[in-house]
């Protein structure tokens, strides 16, 4: 679930208008990062930033990290040696670079990241980035760091963007419903970073689909670590289960479609699988983490559910909704692992028949029960496991994607293509699918006929004359 590097969307002032300050965000991790990263721009513009393509150019850099494997926290830090060499050169030239570390890593690690980077100038957690043009204002004396977990909610105080820069996203729009965890997985830093759950009021939540919406957002991706324990106050003063919030926003006129992520099996609960079998505008397609299809590990994992339950979930949702497709994320080579657990995984994952998947090598993680079992399991052995899954769910895939020739599909278009006259989007399924159509689509969900699949792509033509109308 995770694409790797993602900088986000800067649609205005590319060249550095010398009249503003110019800021650059660089997301690692996952989506809650780049809806974070987003809302770190909103609460910067009031203050006179606009963000900018390239890090050489900027007077602020923030890196908007994540903790959750080794390789993803050790980016930074070689990071942050690039950005110091193009800070030097811009001071040598008279003017001036600021580095912040925001995300998980700031979170974790803290004071120990001016230790070991002193070139950056301040450090702030995932709670407290509404604070920012304060600690940007203070950084020019001190270095602050702020890994607090405040009273206030930073939801209720981030400056809504302007329409222009919300249409300038695209028609789909992540909007954070739920932070935190209370699971603690054996593996995971997550409970530790993001600390206990904590879920937005409905009315909140409803406030920004329905900002989105009326600037031509079409899709809302409602984004957690932990999305399906959703337990928001609602209108009537109530705990809102995730089920009742998706059948609020389901009313909001034009979003057309609504997805979650990431859900954990345990809180799959009857109201949400209800909003799969009632709502067209749900997607049908889940991602729901398994990690491992041997109860043995499950168990030490702490995942609080056996294969049999999870597959005895997948059957209850694909019959309350019969095109329901599934994602999930596994880890290979948890502690104690054996080749008998292995094959267990590999069985489950044939059972189930993802359309896509993201697998791991497990990584300790300091602080985690994990980190100090016994049976770490070889490197060489991590990554001989890797590759037979990823081939197995390779495989699934593609038999997905060619199965998809003949099929006519909603495709929400939300970018061009990669060739002059071609279009892109994505079909219910998040598969990337490309047509030759008019700029004038993108916005718009319109059926599509697949004709053909490339290596990461559909190809198809637009079919039919039922588009349903822009409005932007
Ligand atoms: N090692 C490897 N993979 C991990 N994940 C979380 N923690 C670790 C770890 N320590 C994976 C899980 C999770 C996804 C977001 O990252 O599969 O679902
Ligand atoms: Fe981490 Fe997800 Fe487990 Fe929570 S449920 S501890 S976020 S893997």
């Amino acid at each position: 679930m995770i694409p790797d590097e993602i900088k986000t969307d800067r649609s205005t002032n590319p060249q550095g208008d010398p009249g503003t300050k110019t800021v650059f965000i660089k997301s690692y991790g996952c989506q809650m990062n780049v809806y974070d990263s987003q809302r770190m721009a909103d609460t910067l513009a009031p203050a006179g930033y606009v963000e900018t393509s390239s890090p050489d150019n900027a007077d602020l850099v923030i890196l908007n990290t994540c903790h959750i494997r080794e390789k993803a926290a050790e980016k930074v830090y070689s990071e942050i040696g690039r950005l110091r060499v193009a800070r030097d050169e811009r001071r040598r030239a008279g003017g001036d670079m600021q580095i912040a570390v925001a995300g998980c890593v700031a979170q974790a690690e803290g004071e120990e990241i001016l230790r070991r980077a002193p070139a950056v100038d301040l450090v702030v957690g995932p709670q407290t980035y509404h604070r920012l043009p304060d600690l940007i204002a203070k950084a020019r004396s001190a270095k602050p760091v702020d890994t607090e977990f405040p009273i206030e909610d930073k939801f209720a105080v981030l400056p809504a963007p302007r329409r222009e820069k919300t249409l300038a996203r695209g028609p789909s729009a992540f909007v954070t419903v739920q932070e935190g965890c209370d699971k603690f997985c054996t593996f995971c830093v997550v409970p530790y970073t993001r600390g206990a759950e904590t879920s937005r009021p409905v009315a909140s939540i409803v406030a920004e689909v329905e900002r989105l919406a009326g600037a031509g957002v079409r899709e809302i991706s409602l984004l957690g670590q932990n999305v399906n324990a959703y337990h928001g106050e609602g209108p009537d003063g109530r705990a809102w289960t995730l089920g009742e919030l998706v059948h609020r926003l389901a009313r909001i006129d034009p979003i057309t479609r609504l997805r979650y992520t990431t859900s954990h099996p345990r809180d799959m609960d009857d109201s949400l699988i209800e909003a799969h079998r009632d709502l067209p505008a749900l997607m049908p397609f889940l991602h729901l983490p398994v990690q491992s299809g041997s109860d043995r590990i499950l168990d030490v994992m702490n995942r609080k559910h056996t294969s049999a339950e999870y597959l005895r979930l997948i059957e209850k949702i694909r019959h309350a909704r019969p095109d329901m497709a599934f994602s999930s994320d596994f880890i290979v080579g948890f502690p104690g692992e054996s080749d008998a657990d292995f094959e267990a995984t590999l069985r489950l994952i044939e059972e189930v028949s993802y359309v896509s998947a993201y697998s791991f090598k497990y990584s300790p993680r300091p602080g985690t029960p994990g980190a100090g079992m016994a049976d770490q399991i070889d490197e060489e052995v991590k990554a001989e496991r890797l590759a037979r899954l990823q081939s197995l769910t390779e495989g699934q895939q593609k038999a997905f994607n060619h199965a998809s020739i003949g099929r006519t599909m909603d495709v929400l278009f939300d970018r061009k293509g990669k060739h002059p006259g071609q279009i892109a989007g994505r079909s219910p399924y998040l598969q990337a699918v490309q047509v030759e159509a008019d700029e004038s689509l993108i916005g718009t969900v319109a059926p599509v006929e697949i004709t053909t699949t490339g290596a990461w792509s559909l190809h198809g033509i637009v079919s039919g004359t039922t588009l349903r109308e822009k409005v932007a």
